[in-house]
């Protein structure tokens, strides 16, 4: 698995040769400028909720990939109707199997609704079980107990957890979730794009480490292999 970061929560993760995209948000993204997002693969594209923040580049991506985009039942119609043809609803509870490995949507505590106003839906995370590696995507989201089922019924290698506060968790809570979901290796996303999510990375990076775990926090651009996240725990 190889995993890069586009930005904001937008990840590309490569499982099992096939591009898994989530939550494609890089053209309104001032951080992310030098990503051109003509180039970013996608064979799955994998939208947590509704906002734009996550949701504004799946048209684009999509049309031009053909990708199959998975995401709520809700969030499936708007896109179908703007011309998706390649498509999978589910909602949270639900799992699938996919040629790379199978999807879980998994309940995310927050809010979901269309750029343009209409219901999108739960919102939702995603647990993805494969043979390279297991991993949990949180999209947008408080801390909240149920993340104690994935941790109970799911080994996780690693998570991306949402760390910017004002919206969603703040670092403190996510430290929490590593002990719900029994997985200390976090990968930091929801951070520094707007005003009222900045944070301080250092600082959030050492909160970690002095609690035994570890955040791991991309540069916009980077590309990591899982195996050394995965090998380490
Ligand atoms: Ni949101
Ligand atoms: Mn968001």
């Amino acid at each position: 698995m190889n995993i890069t970061y586009y930005g904001h929560s937008c990840f590309g993760i490569e499982v099992n040769g096939s591009h898994l995209l989530f939550d494609p948000f890089i053209t309104g993204n001032d951080l992310a400028k030098h990503i051109d997002v003509n180039s970013v693969k996608a064979d799955y594209i994998l939208i947590s909720h509704g906002h734009h923040d996550h949701i504004d580049d799946a048209l684009l991506i999509a049309k031009r990939t053909g990708a199959k985009v998975v995401s709520s039942f809700e969030i499936i119609n708007w896109l179908v109707g703007q011309g998706i043809a390649n498509s999978h609803p589910m909602n949270v509870g639900g799992s699938w199997k996919f040629d790379f490995g199978s999807v879980k949507c998994v309940s995310a505590v927050h809010s979901s609704s269309l750029p343009d106003g209409s219901a999108a839906g739960s919102p939702m995370g995603f647990v993805i079980e494969s043979s390279e590696g297991n991993f949990y995507f949180a999209g947008d989201t408080a801390l909240t107990y149920d993340m104690k089922l994935i941790g109970d019924y799911n080994k996780i290698d690693f998570a991306l957890l949402p760390i910017g506060d004002n919206f969603t968790m703040v670092v403190d809570s996510a430290l929490i979730a590593t002990e719900f979901i029994k997985c200390k290796k976090i990968i930091g996303m929801h951070y520094d794009t707007f005003g009222y999510i900045k944070i301080n990375k250092t600082e959030s990076v050492k909160k970690f480490e002095e609690a035994g775990a570890e955040l791991i926090l991309f540069e916009i651009g980077e590309t990591k292999s899982s195996k050394e996240l995965i090998t380490k725990q």
